[in-house]
Order: C-alpha cells, then structure tokens, then sequence
C-alpha cells in the first residue's frame, strides 16, 4: 500500500511539513518532533488510496489527506497529555519534553491549521464531514473519561468510546475521498462503512497490544492503559469473566488506583485465563470484515485488494 501511494504521500508530507510552519520558533519545534518521529500515516493513506480506489484524477486528495493527518497529530498531542504518557512513535513524547502546556497549545494550532486547509480547499461537504470527525473525537474523549475507572461500564459504551474516539476519524478520512471523486451516495457510504469499521478493529486491537505488546515494536509504554485505569475491553471481559477474589484485585487496581508492582503482570495472567485478549482480537476481526465486505461494491482491483489487506495487516499485527 505504501508503494502504490508513494508518491501522493511525498506531497502530503510536503504539504505537513510547510504548513507546520510558525514565526513562534515553539511550534515548528513541537509539532516537528512529533511529525518527525514517523507515524504510520495510516489515516492519510487511506485518503489516497480511496481516491484511488474511486478513480480519482485531480490533486485536491493529498492537501486533505494531509489535514486528516493534522487532526489526528492534535488529538495525539492531546491525548498524551490527557493519558499522562511518556512514550509516543518510541520517542518521549511531546509533554515530557515541552510540558503539558505547550502540548495542549500546540495541538490546538495543529487543529486550527487543519481547518485552514480544509477552507483552502473549498468544499463545504469536507468541511461539514471533518469537522464534525473532529468533534466527534472530543465527545469520545471526554466520554472516556467519564467512564474512567467504572468496572461496570457495558462493552456497549466502551464501543461508543471507540466508535467516536478513533473510528470516526478513520471514517471521514475515507469518504472524502469519495467526496472530492464526486461519486454517487452508495459509493460514499461504501467508504464510510469501509473506515469507520476499520478504525473501530483498530482501536480494539490498539487496546490488545496495550496488555500483550512489547514496548520497542509498539513505540509507546505497554500498560498505560492499566496505570490510568482506563475503561478497555480486555478489562471490561477480564472483570466480568472474574471470580469474586478477581474481581477484588480489578476493584483495587482499576477503581481505587491502588496498584503495586507485579499488579500489571497479574491483569495480564487474568486475562489470559479468561480469554480477553484474544476475545477483544476475535472483535476486531468481525468489524475487519465489516470493512472489508463494505468494498465489496467496488470492481476488484489492486487498490482494493491493498485495502483489504491492510486490514487484515492491522489485525493480524496484534501477534
Ligand atoms: C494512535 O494511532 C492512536 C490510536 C487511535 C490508537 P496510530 O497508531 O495510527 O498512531 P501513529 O500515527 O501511527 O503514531
Ligand atoms: C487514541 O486513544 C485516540 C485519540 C488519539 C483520539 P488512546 O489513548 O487509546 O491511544 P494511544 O494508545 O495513546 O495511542
Ligand atoms: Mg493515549
Ligand atoms: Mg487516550
């Protein structure tokens, strides 16, 4: 997939790196660590190969794509602040280096700059469809936390979370492509269908590795989600599958935040015991085929099967 839009995403990068740009020297020097650190670029790919998918000849795609890109690098500076992590793209992330502050500020710029491309562009339908991504992710975060260290928050609002945290984005990012093609509505919703369910796997699988990953494949700590006592899928099964005695140490480690060390490595055994890791994996698979089925409307053709390959890449990489 990489290959195939390689040279689209050489402009989408151009188009990051110039519009990062600030006479407030903090600002390049923020967001620039981040961006340099790499990132898999996943959301604007999807952008490029949708547009690709549809047929797309025109350029307007890799200016959006990379205004996805931007709304995703606000939300991670955000999001390590608000998660209180460490580690980002296996560098340290931007609010250990520069602070809360600075983070927090220069996502907004990030946000803010996004929006400008989005207005250069000139379509109201992109406009009307990242913006509403874009709040959509903050509904999801601030949902997040509201249910933070709740042992009885239903799988179904967990899938709320993710559906509005990551899957919404992931979402928008397709079906502009749809947009800017100006194909016809069962397109558009194809790709819709094909985002939203991809990031929906997505996140589920980033809840997995979360517990089973090793720290240098992953780029981030393992078991921050544990230490915040963040509301995941593996622990929701964990907690529910559990004996009493179990469910205790998960009220103590997840609801009081009274944990020691050996405690992460406990979480870890339990939920192996019951399955949730593999359970949360065996989730993801089923929206990956949602996704999947989801192009099944559209010829076959490389760009399609790369599409649903990365899918199945997506999934499969949580071993
Ligand atoms: C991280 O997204 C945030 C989640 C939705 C889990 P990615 O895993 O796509 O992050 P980068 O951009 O590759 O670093
Ligand atoms: C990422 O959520 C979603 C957004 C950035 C909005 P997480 O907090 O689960 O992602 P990581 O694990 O820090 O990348
Ligand atoms: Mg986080
Ligand atoms: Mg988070």
């Amino acid at each position: 997939m990489q290959a195939l839009v390689t040279e689209d995403m050489a402009r989408v990068n151009e188009t990051i790196l110039a519009r990062m740009h600030s006479p407030v020297a903090l600002i390049p020097q923020l967001a620039g660590h981040l961006i340099a650190s790499g990132g898999k670029r996943l959301r604007p790919m999807l952008t490029l190969a949708g547009a690709r998918l549809i047929g797309y000849e025109g350029t307007r795609h890799t200016k959006l794509a990379a205004c996805v890109e931007f709304i995703h690098t606000a939300t991670l500076l955000h999001d390590d602040v608000v998660d209180d992590s460490d580690l980002r793209r296996g560098k340290d992330s931007a609010n250990v280096l520069w602070g809360n502050k600075p983070s927090v500020l220069v996502g907004d710029f990030l946000f803010s700059r996004a929006f400008e491309l989005m207005v250069e562009d000139g379509s109201l339908k992109v406009l009307r469809l990242l913006s509403h991504a874009s709040s959509v992710i903050a509904e999801g975060e601030v949902l997040q936390l509201s249910i933070s260290n709740d042992l009885e928050t239903p799988e179904e609002s967990y899938l709320q979370v993710i559906e509005a945290k990551t899957a919404a984005l992931f979402e928008a990012a397709t079906q502009i492509a749809a947009v800017v093609g100006e194909r016809p509505e069962n397109e558009e919703v194809a790709l819709a269908s094909f985002g939203r369910n991809f990031g929906i796997a997505f996140q589920l699988v980033d809840d997995a590795l979360d517990y089973s990953a090793h720290q240098a494949t992953l780029g981030k700590s393992v078991g921050d989600d544990f230490r915040e006592g963040k509301i995941t899928l593996p622990v929701i099964l964990a907690y529910r599958r559990g004996s009493e005695d179990e469910r205790d140490f998960w009220k103590r480690t997840i609801e009081d935040m009274d944990q020691k060390d050996g405690d992460l490595g406990h979480a870890l055994a339990l939920m192996d015991k019951h399955g949730a890791i593999t359970d949360t994996i065996e989730r993801a698979r089923h929206y990956g085929a949602i996704a999947r089925d989801a192009l099944a409307i559209f010829q076959d053709s490389k760009t399609r099967q790369l599409l649903n390959d990365i899918v199945r890449f997506c999934v499969e990489r949580a071993y």
